[in-house]
């Protein structure tokens, strides 16, 4: 029996796929990447945009005209807005949120799957103590030997103005901290070089269970000790924090250890001061930027990443400049620009969406063109220099090169090279750059 799970959107719902294969496979299913071969087949869907949900859409057409043909079983997960969720439901075999994970044979079942448990079932373990996170005991079947996904925390309670995330995945839970240090442990014994922490609002850990648990800031701390006790090389990032959670005592704690990685994904998503409040973000330019400073102060070498969005209900040109602004005087090492989408749901889709798809289109432009500028800057100052390098496979473009980041996250090309080096650090001499990536030899 071979199933193929289709997985859109973001490292949430990647890591959530981990899991979910784990208890397809403990069910006897062979994981293929090739939909024809299934014979269960599902989609692990994201909302933040209405161009990925289309996919679901067409995705599901097409199954559904296979089931003329053969046997055929599908279901999706992951983000679904409460419109499509009714619609799906008609489509699919079956709908689950990612906290009935646990309940998925029995779901299978009652659509006809047939399964042969193993004695290394994921569920052995699993005690359920809370239907929100047990979950997360699952095993998940990592999709790499090195760069590793932890959740620390679901949902979210910021509900900004544009966004569907409130309503796919609910309110904020934190993942109890014994089992998230505990999975960074194994992943830390294991060898594995990258980890990265995830959650909607990362820096929001724990304040869900205040005086039960502990803090984001803390919870990097522990992390860190971990890491130096272990005498092991590795590096540790998050996404997404947000600016309004950002303390400094976060930016400190990732300058005291040598295993939290010095890159940070601050979203700015506007840089327009009224924009910004009818976005509901509940933090100010000045606040941001202050932040931004703390970072250049208290780590010095770190590369900073952003999302912003263009074309927002009645962004007037003048508050797309403020953003341009921002742009220009953080100067990012990287940024996520998308065209605002309006999400059924979400509080800014009962205004209009008055930025035209060609304005929406030239603003994006204009700000990747300000990130190339800003990036070529950061990355002409590396050239000649020497940096640690996790390679993390052998180029796609070019069969004697291999392609990895340095801490900060920064694309490096390491030309000869070969490829029994992917999964390691390497010192690499940076001997180009271009304007989003760099290009090395090993030093
Ligand atoms: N929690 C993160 C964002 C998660 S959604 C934060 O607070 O920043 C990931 C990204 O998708 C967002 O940063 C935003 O830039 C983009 N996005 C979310 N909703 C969108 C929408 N309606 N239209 C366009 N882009 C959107
Ligand atoms: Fe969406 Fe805002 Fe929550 Fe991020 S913080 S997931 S943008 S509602
Ligand atoms: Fe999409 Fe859900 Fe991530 S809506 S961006 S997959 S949290």
């Amino acid at each position: 029996m071979k199933c193929c799970v289709v997985t859109l959107g973001c490292q949430m719902n990647q890591s959530d796929s981990e899991r979910i294969r784990s208890v397809i496979e403990g069910m006897g299913f062979e994981m293929v990447d090739t939909e024809e071969e299934a014979s269960l087949i599902g989609v692990v869907a994201c909302s933040v945009r209405q161009k990925a949900i289309d996919k679901v859409y067409s995705k599901i057409r097409k199954w559904n005209q296979w089931k003329n043909e053969k046997p055929l079983v599908t279901f999706v997960s992951g983000c679904i807005l409460p419109a499509d969720e009714e619609k799906f439901l008609k489509q699919f075999d079956l709908v689950f949120r990612m906290n009935e994970l646990p309940d998925l044979p029995d779901m299978l079942h009652q659509c006809g799957v047939a399964s042969e448990f193993s004695a290394k079932h994921p569920f052995n373990d699993l005690h359920r103590e809370d239907e929100r996170t047990d979950f997360w005991q699952i095993d998940p079947t990592y999709s790499s030997d090195f760069d590793a996904f932890v959740p620390i925390q679901n949902g979210c309670d910021k509900f900004c103005s544009y966004c569907a995330v409130p309503y796919t995945r609910g309110r904020e839970v934190s993942r109890a901290s014994e089992d998230i240090l505990a999975e960074v442990r194994r992943l830390v014994e294991r060898g594995v070089k990258a980890i990265t922490l995830l959650g909607q609002n990362v820096n929001s850990y724990g304040l869900d269970k205040k005086g039960q648990e502990i803090s984001f800031a803390q919870l990097l701390r522990k992390v860190g000790e971990l890491g130096q006790a272990s005498g092991k090389e590795f590096w540790v990032y998050f996404t997404s924090p947000h600016p309004r959670d950002m303390t400094r005592d976060v930016i400190e704690a990732i300058a005291d250890y040598d295993c939290l990685a010095k890159q940070i994904h601050l979203p700015l998503q506007s840089g327009d001061e009224k924009l910004l409040r009818r976005m509901n973000r509940n933090h100010s330019i000045e606040d941001y930027l202050k932040i931004v400073d703390d970072i250049r102060e208290l780590l010095p070498t770190a590369t900073l990443f952003t999302d912003i969005i263009v074309g927002f209900s009645g962004e007037t040109d003048e508050q797309f400049e403020n953003s341009a602004k921002v742009m220009e005087r953080v100067g990012y090492n990287m940024a996520y620009v998308a065209k605002y989408s309006p999400r059924v749901g979400a509080r800014s889709a009962r205004w209009e969406d008055d930025i035209s798809p060609q304005l929406k289109s030239e603003r994006l432009a204009r700000l990747s063109e300000i990130l190339k500028r800003t990036s070529k800057a950061h990355n002409d100052a590396m050239v000649g220099k020497t940096y640690r390098v996790l390679i993390e496979r052998v180029d796609p473009r070019m069969a004697s090169a291999l392609s990895g980041r340095t801490e900060g996250k920064l694309p490096v090309r390491v030309v000869d090279a070969p490829a029994e080096l992917v999964g390691t650090f390497q010192e690499v001499e940076i001997t180009s750059a271009s304007e989003l990536s760099l290009t090395g030899r090993l030093a």
